[in-house]
């Protein structure tokens, strides 16, 4: 693109976003203004007209061109010359993480991308020096220098310039915290490189999350590791002290630093992904609010219907601006929240009553007030030049959320199949009663992300 072009574009939305930034009617979903600017393309986008086929849509979210990552110049970083680390080994992972973690985006995709990525690119930076310094850790001194580099080379890319924060990393997580050893000649002889290596040198994520063949290896390599000069102050050997399993837990990052130093950064940072998203949808990253209006409307005998949903409705408008979940995650929020309800006296199911469906606890993205579930499996936000900024959702999710019958149980992939129900027809068609109140919370992202560059 002529960077003339660029730029008139530049200060058009600029011009324009000064005007709507101006107009608080700019920042709920109804503004006339607001949702013109930020377009989704339709190309793929037809989850409510043929639920049956299966849907592979993308949906380019809303990033104007003009906030290009890499040919805008946002800055040259300033390193500090004091960290060892040797940066061009993970350059294409420090892209992915800038990507992933864009801008003011970072808040929202921490959990589905922008931290897992960000972590892994630590892992892979400190294994792949240790082929020259033999160490799987840093020191304090180097930590502080090492993290507060990545930052700034992230930051010169285009992202968030405080992901230590969004993604809790200080420089201790680089050090060797408790694990008493970091040699990596002191670890080839502890572990069984072959059997660690034939456990996590490649891992499909699906069966991965099920069968835990990598992750029980790692444990395992982490606790012959963290028995290296062990004496165990209780008498009975069995059992494991909390300060060993801190010790251990510990060790796990060294283990995963030796497996980044022994793969190539490619296919480390594709197993690193892969476990870290394992851990992340057996869980529900949502906070939620107190219920008791809620339990008010809907407890116990239901006597208003829309006065219960309604209820229900502003309920979920306040799940729906916190963050990006995967469609796993969106399971867990529905069986937890539907945990939490019964305790409140919300016998009936509310889910059904007011067609709650699991992308409603979903970040909702752009004029169609379409919820955007991560696919579960490890993905990434991606750069294009025309598009901006674009991820994959998954929206074979017009699924109406299952409400629990028991106890809370984590879902993993392994269930998956059982646990989603089939897209059933009817619910696109009565979307109507719940769907049409959500709000949109990106156009607000997207003004501050656009703010932050005037
Ligand atoms: C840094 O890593 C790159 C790519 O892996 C390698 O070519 C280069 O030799 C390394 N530089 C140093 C100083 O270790
Ligand atoms: C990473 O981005 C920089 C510019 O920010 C670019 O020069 C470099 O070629 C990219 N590297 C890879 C491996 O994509
Ligand atoms: C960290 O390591 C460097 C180089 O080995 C050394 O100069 C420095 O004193 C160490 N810092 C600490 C706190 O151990
Ligand atoms: C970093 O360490 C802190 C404890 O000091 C821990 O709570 C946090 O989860 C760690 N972060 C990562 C990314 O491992
Ligand atoms: C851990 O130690 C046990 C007992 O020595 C050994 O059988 C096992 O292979 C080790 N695990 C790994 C991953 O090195
Ligand atoms: C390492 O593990 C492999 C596979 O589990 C096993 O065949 C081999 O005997 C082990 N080696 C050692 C030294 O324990
Ligand atoms: C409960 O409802 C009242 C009145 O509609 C509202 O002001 C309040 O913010 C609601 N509380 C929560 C936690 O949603
Ligand atoms: C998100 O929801 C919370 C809780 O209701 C609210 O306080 C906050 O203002 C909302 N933020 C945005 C950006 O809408
Ligand atoms: C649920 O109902 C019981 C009996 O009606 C009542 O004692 C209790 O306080 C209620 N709990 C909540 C959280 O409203
Ligand atoms: C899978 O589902 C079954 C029954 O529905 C349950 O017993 C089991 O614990 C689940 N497995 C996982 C890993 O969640």
């Amino acid at each position: 693109m002529k960077e003339g072009v660029s730029q008139t574009l530049i200060l058009q939305l600029i011009v324009f976003l000064l005007l709507s930034l101006h107009d608080s009617q700019c920042i709920p979903l109804r503004s006339t203004v607001c949702p013109a600017i930020l377009e989704i393309k339709h190309d793929a986008l037809t989850p409510d007209i043929s639920p049956s086929v299966d849907p592979q849509p993308f949906l380019p979210l809303l990033a104007p061109s003009p906030l290009m990552p890499f040919t805008n110049n946002y800055g040259v970083p300033k390193l500090s010359g004091l960290c060892p680390l040797n940066f061009s080994a993970a350059e294409s992972m420090l892209n992915t993480t800038a990507i992933d973690c864009w801008a003011s985006f970072a808040p929202y995709l921490a959990n589905v991308a922008c931290c897992p990525q960000f972590d892994a690119t630590l892992v892979i930076l400190i294994g792949q020096s240790s082929l020259y310094s033999q160490k799987l850790a840093l020191n304090v001194t180097h930590a502080r220098h090492c993290l507060s580099d990545v930052e700034q080379i992230l930051t010169s890319r285009g992202a968030n310039e405080n992901l230590h924060k969004i993604c809790s990393v200080n420089p201790e997580n680089l050090t060797e915290a408790s694990c008493p050893v970091i040699d990596v000649h002191e670890i080839d002889s502890i572990v069984n490189s072959s059997r660690l290596l034939a456990a996590c040198g490649r891992i499909d994520p699906v069966s991965e999350c099920c069968n835990q063949f990598c992750q029980n290896a790692i444990s395992d390599a982490a606790r012959n590791i963290s028995l290296k000069n062990y004496v165990s102050s209780s008498l009975d050997g069995a059992l494991i002290s909390p300060e060993h399993l801190v010790m251990i837990d510990d060790c796990k990052s060294i283990v995963l630093r030796w497996l980044a130093s022994k793969l190539d950064p490619l296919s480390a940072n594709g197993v690193l992904r892969g476990l870290s998203s394992c851990k992340i949808n057996k869980e529900c990253p949502l906070v939620f609010p107190d219920m008791r209006n809620i339990s008010k409307e809907c407890g116990n005998v239901i006597s208003n219907p829309t006065a219960c949903c309604n209820a229900m409705e502003s309920y979920v408008s306040q799940l729906q601006n916190q963050s990006f979940i995967t469609n796993l995650q969106a399971l867990n929020c529905a069986a937890l929240l539907g945990m939490k309800l019964q305790k409140a006296n919300v016998s009936s199911n509310v889910y059904n009553l007011c067609h709650i469906n699991l992308k409603d606890f979903s970040l909702q993205v752009g004029s169609q007030e379409s919820g955007c579930l991560w696919p579960s499996l490890p993905s990434d936000a991606t750069y294009d030049a025309t598009s901006g900024i674009s991820f994959i959702c998954d929206l074979n999710d017009n699924v109406a959320a299952p409400w629990p019958s028991t106890s809370f149980v984590p879902t993993s992939s392994c269930n998956i199949t059982t646990k989603i129900p089939a897209l059933p027809k009817a619910t696109s068609a009565e979307s109507g009663l719940y769907q049409k109140e959500l709000t949109l919370s990106l156009v607000f992202a997207s003004l501050l992300v656009l703010k932050l560059f005037l």
